[in-house]
């Protein structure tokens, strides 16, 4: 009868087990850094190819630099910035976040908790972490191409 009521367990678990647990948020994250434009930029080549990376890039960071007055900034490697990280620490790192441009660091700074833990569990699902993107260069220091420059009015400029 023990046995029975064992492998009665053992059955009734089997679709649990079978399915990620983790597949809905997985889904909510994939739609989330589509439509919020993440991959935009820290995805190589996504804006420039209508959106046509490969899924084995996203999230990879870019080599396309942005330059102005705050020196010349790369898209990071999310599957480093974000996958790395521990869920309580992502979490706290994204409420926190100031960043410089083009990031729009206010876009991560209000997204609710579902929604960070969404991406999180989407970024980890990508495959390997990869290899950092360029470091950033302080102002003044020349970015070499491919780069987008921000050119400002004579009199804006320090
Ligand atoms: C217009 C381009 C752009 C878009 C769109 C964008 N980012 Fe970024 N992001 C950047 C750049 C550039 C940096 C590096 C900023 C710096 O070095 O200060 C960055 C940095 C970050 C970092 C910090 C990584 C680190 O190394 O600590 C996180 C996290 C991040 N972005 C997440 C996101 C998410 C999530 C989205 C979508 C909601 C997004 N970004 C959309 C350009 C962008």
């Amino acid at each position: 009868m023990i046995r029975f009521l064992l492998a009665l367990l053992v059955l009734t678990a089997l679709p649990a087990l079978a399915a990620p647990p983790d597949a809905a948020p997985v889904e909510r994250g994939r739609y989330l850094a589509r439509v919020a434009g993440c991959h935009d930029c820290h995805s190589p080549g996504f804006a420039a190819s209508g959106g046509k990376t490969p899924p084995e890039q996203w999230f990879t960071g870019d080599r396309l630099g942005f330059s102005g007055p705050w020196g010349t900034t790369y898209p990071s490697n999310l599957r480093r910035a974000i996958g790395l990280k521990t869920l309580p620490d992502w979490k706290a790192y994204a409420r926190a976040a100031v960043l410089r441009p083009p990031m729009p660091y206010w876009a991560l700074n209000a997204m609710t908790d579902a929604d960070l833990e969404a991406l999180w569990h989407y970024t980890r699902s990508l495959g390997p972490a990869g290899e950092p993107a360029p470091a950033a260069l302080p102002p003044g220091a020349e970015a070499p191409p491919p780069v987008f420059r921000l050119v400002l009015p004579a009199a804006a400029t320090p």
